[in-house]
């Protein structure tokens, strides 16, 4: 993967979106866990014709960047909010194309989020994945990513110290997942969902159960309000989240490879 092709025909490693998009009645791509990056494209190429795409940029830390994008006066389409776990909820079943790069394995349930991408894109769209793999292991689980994405044999693996599971043997025939690993080492996932949302296998339905998501999404939000609604604690993190700040302001004004060699260090620690 390569960042901001903002302005530019869409391209994706190992997977020509262009041509794919083509065969699409009114394509629509969603970049999830899209960041600032403006990796994908924004343009069709048909035959010479530049043609503007209808993308939506989307991820969980939408008002953050947005605010940057104000804040810095770039004339750059806003991020939308969105999530993996639950984007069957953002996009409403019509996707051509979904995209989700380095931000997968950074999810609660990365399966999850496959299942509920696959429910988000109409019949015969695609799920694109591009990851480094195994980065949980590489990071001792520690911070974001609790998952590894890898393949094996042609296989799209994702595993971590609890659970191991081969992606296109629990899709079964609701999508085929093609898996390659490119010379430059990233696992690239091509998902193509094959039959309606009706014809969901039953392993896969516990993964798109808009009760169970609406009890963990309370509970999630009820044990927020607990942990933060006492004044010291405020306290407390309003502090935390000052010093923070003023660490990584210092850290700017450090040359790129100190910052390099203390981010091996922190990694390694
Ligand atoms: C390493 S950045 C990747 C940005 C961009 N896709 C790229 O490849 O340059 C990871 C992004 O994933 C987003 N993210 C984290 N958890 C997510 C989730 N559960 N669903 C969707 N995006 C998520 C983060 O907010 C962040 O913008």
């Amino acid at each position: 993967m390569s960042w901001a092709h903002y302005g530019s025909v869409i391209s994706l490693e190992g997977f020509d979106a262009n041509a794919f998009l083509l065969t699409q009645d009114h394509p629509k791509v969603y970049d999830v866990g899209a960041g600032l990056s403006y990796a994908v494209g924004d343009h069709l190429d048909k035959e010479g014709e530049l043609i503007p795409l209808d993308i939506h940029y989307m991820d969980p830390l939408a008002n953050y960047f947005n605010r940057i994008l104000k804040k810095y006066k770039k004339t750059l389409p806003a991020v939308e909010f969105g999530m993996t776990e639950y984007l069957s909820a953002f996009i409403p079943g019509d996707a051509s194309l979904i995209t989700i790069q380095n931000a997968l394995d950074h999810s609660s349930s990365p399966i999850k989020g496959i299942v509920e991408a696959l429910v988000a894109l109409r019949e015969g769209g695609v799920l694109y994945l591009n990851h480094h793999p195994n980065e949980a292991e590489i990071e001792h689980y520690k911070g974001f990513h609790q998952y590894n994405i890898d393949e094996t044999a042609g296989e799209l693996v994702i595993w971590n110290q609890s659970e191991k599971i081969y992606v296109g043997r629990l899709l079964g025939a609701f999508a085929s997942v093609e898996t390659k690993r490119m010379d430059n080492g990233h696992i690239v996932s091509i998902i193509r969902k094959q039959g309606d949302d009706v014809s969901m296998p039953a392993p896969l339905c516990k993964y798109v159960d808009h009760q169970a998501d609406k009890a963990e999404l309370c509970e999630v939000l009820l044990r927020y309000q607990f942990h933060n609604t006492s004044l010291v604690k405020n306290m407390k993190n309003s502090f935390r989240f000052g010093m923070f700040n003023v660490v990584q302001f210092l850290a700017q004004m450090l040359p790129w490879n100190l910052k390099m060699k203390v981010k091996r260090l922190i990694k390694q620690a």
